[in-house]
């Protein structure tokens, strides 16, 4: 059949002629049936059959319903030379892109007779391209990104990849300039050849895309894997400039070690913690500045790094460090702004504080004359009527009620007087001690069980002992005030981060949500006979000594005042 196509030519010479070229070939009749195939075909589609008596869509593995994409289908339609690209998945499992030119050959009385079919495996170029697009877009996406670790993570996902880059494990470190040192921040990558089996068998057949690689980095971002534990352990002092990951960041220069064990001119500590012979370390560089490397190999498939991978893995690097450059600029910013917004707040406090003071202590004084009159009247009557039994009676509830608007009155005018500040250092423990001892008898008038935990290693911290003091008093006493038929009191002391941190406990009555709302207002008060200005003072002192309080309250079950009180800045 072939031959009266070729007549010329003999069928061996043909065989020999097709077979050498480096396209696949194939004769098709109107069916779409194949009549004929040189060698290079089968080898092309790694085929484990003679594909010659098949249809042509079972042996390209495609979907030839749609004549829009298909080659056959269009040139025997149009009857003019057509070519499509298509993707398929060989019998073993690995992904090809083929293109396809299909010719319609004619007969004398030209009519369509056969199609040639020329295929040609464009896989190598296709895969570039699409890493490169993909890389691009990547990196579209890492300049949006304003979390660190996120976008350091999406970074070693796209390094290991398949679709992408391609590694078989990647690692990140970054320069520490105070240490002086290059530590493992995190990794990404199987973590055994098993486990590195199993996931490569289970995306095979998948093509992953940016979202897919997105999805994937965020829901493993938090896992703490083998990899990513041994990593976190590695350090490296940047004065070891023969370790390769240090000669990397200091040379800012990329290296491609391919036999670093017996490589005599590198200290070993690195290697043997990669425990590879192959990989590959690039530096990240923002601003002439090398804040840290990727370091990525191939531990599992042992295939060499290959020329693409290292071009690709240079670009990659350079701007993920672009990303992390601005992702650390807005961190910063945020933190400003964050800063300036406590500032406010303080300051706006403080002014409310201010107003309402004043004018608390001007009705305080202009209340308190013609109270201590009232008072003094009272007790006179007291006196003169002392047998008269009903009048007694009343003018003792006049001075009764007017003993308690004085107190509260002497409140309101403390409340209202400058602080006057001299802070010293002393371990928080004993100021501690010291209240609850003042407070003992109170409490246990109150049969309320006092538990101290107090945390004998923190440190001393330079604070005004006497506000201080009027600060754990205010909170003891709303503690005890809240436990009207007794409860525990717990008070503990612990470091925490860079604070020290003291929580008053106690098993009262708990908040409801709009009590926690205006708990700081000065003068919201839920009790009969109290002022409303205990919480207020205390935080304004908390305030002035850079520290913050946090409540944890569950109405009838109980409230934690959590005070925090920087260990450094404070000053004298
Ligand atoms: N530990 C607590 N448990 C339950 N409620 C509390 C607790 N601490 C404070 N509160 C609530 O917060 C309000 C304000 O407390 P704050 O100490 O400022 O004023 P006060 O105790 O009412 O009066 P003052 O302290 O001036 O005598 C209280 O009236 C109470 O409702
Ligand atoms: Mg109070």
């Amino acid at each position: 059949m072939v031959s009266h196509i070729l007549k010329d030519c003999g069928d061996n010479v043909i065989n020999m002629l097709t077979d050498a070229l480096d396209a696949g070939l194939s004769v098709l009749d109107k069916d779409l049936t194949i009549i004929w195939v040189n060698k290079t075909l089968p080898n092309m589609l790694n085929l484990h059959y003679n594909p010659v008596g098949r249809k042509c869509r079972e042996v390209y593995a495609c979907e030839c319903q749609d004549s829009r994409h298909c080659s056959v289908l269009q040139a025997l339609s149009t009857g003019k030379k057509t070519s499509n690209e298509i993707q398929l998945i060989t019998e073993s499992g690995v992904r090809k892109y083929i293109r396809n030119i299909t010719t319609p050959v004619r007969d004398g009385g030209n009519n369509i007779a056969y199609l040639l079919k020329v295929s040609l495996d464009i896989t190598q170029q296709e895969e570039k391209v699409r890493r490169i697009s993909l890389l691009r877009k990547f990196a579209e996406v890492m300049q949006g990104m304003l979390q660190i670790d996120r976008l350091l993570h999406l970074a070693l996902t796209c390094v290991t990849a398949g679709s992408a880059l391609g590694f078989n494990r990647a690692r990140l470190f970054l320069v520490d300039k105070e240490q002086n040192v290059i530590y493992g921040k995190m990794a990404v990558g199987p973590s055994s050849l098993e486990e590195a089996n199993k996931i490569w068998s289970e995306i095979a057949h998948k093509n992953e895309n940016l979202d897919d690689l997105i999805d994937a980095s965020e829901k493993t971002r938090h896992y703490d894997t083998p990899l990513h534990k041994t990593t976190r352990l590695m350090a490296f002092s940047l004065t070891d400039e023969k370790e390769i990951i240090v000669s990397c960041v200091k040379t800012k220069k990329m290296i491609l070690e391919r036999n670093a064990f017996s490589n005599d001119q590198i200290d070993k500590k690195f290697v043997n913690a990669v425990g590879v012979n192959e990989f590959i370390c690039v530096p990240l560089v923002v601003e002439g500045d090398a804040i840290g490397a990727i370091c990525a190999d191939n531990a599992y498939n042992r295939k060499p790094i290959t020329e693409e991978q290292v071009e690709l893995l240079s670009i990659f690097a350079s701007r993920v460090a672009l990303a992390f450059a601005n992702a650390e600029t807005y961190r910063k910013l945020w933190e400003k702004n964050q800063q300036l917004k406590e500032t406010r707040e303080r300051l706006i406090r403080s002014e409310r504080l201010a107003v309402i003071g004043n004018m608390a202590a001007y009705i305080a004084h202009e209340i308190r004359n013609p109270l201590v009159t009232i008072g003094g009247f009272a007790r006179i009557l007291m006196r003169e009527y002392a047998d008269h039994k009903k009048v007694k009676q009343h003018t003792e509830i006049i001075t009764e009620e007017v003993n308690r608007l004085e107190k509260i009155l002497a409140n309101i005018m403390d409340f209202s007087k400058p602080i006057e500040t001299l802070k010293t250092s002393i371990q928080i423990n004993e100021l501690l001690e010291n209240t609850c001892c003042l407070m003992g008898p109170y409490l246990k008038s109150a049969h309320i069980q006092v538990s101290k935990k107090f945390d004998p290693s923190i440190p001393k911290i330079i604070v005004d002992q006497t506000q201080m003091k009027q600060v754990f008093l205010n909170l003891i006493k709303n503690a005890a005030e809240s436990m009207t038929q007794g409860g525990k009191l717990t008070v503990e002391s612990m470091t925490e981060d860079e604070y020290i941190k003291i929580d008053f406990t106690d098993t009262g009555e708990g908040m409801t949500p709009e009590i926690l709302q205006n708990l700081f207002t000065p003068f919201f008060t839920t009790k009969v006979d109290g002022t409303g200005v205990g919480l207020a003072v205390s935080q304004k002192i908390i305030d002035d000594h850079n520290g913050f309080i946090k409540i944890k309250s569950v109405p009838k079950e109980g409230t934690t005042f959590s005070i925090s009180l920087p260990i450094k800045n404070v000053t004298a």
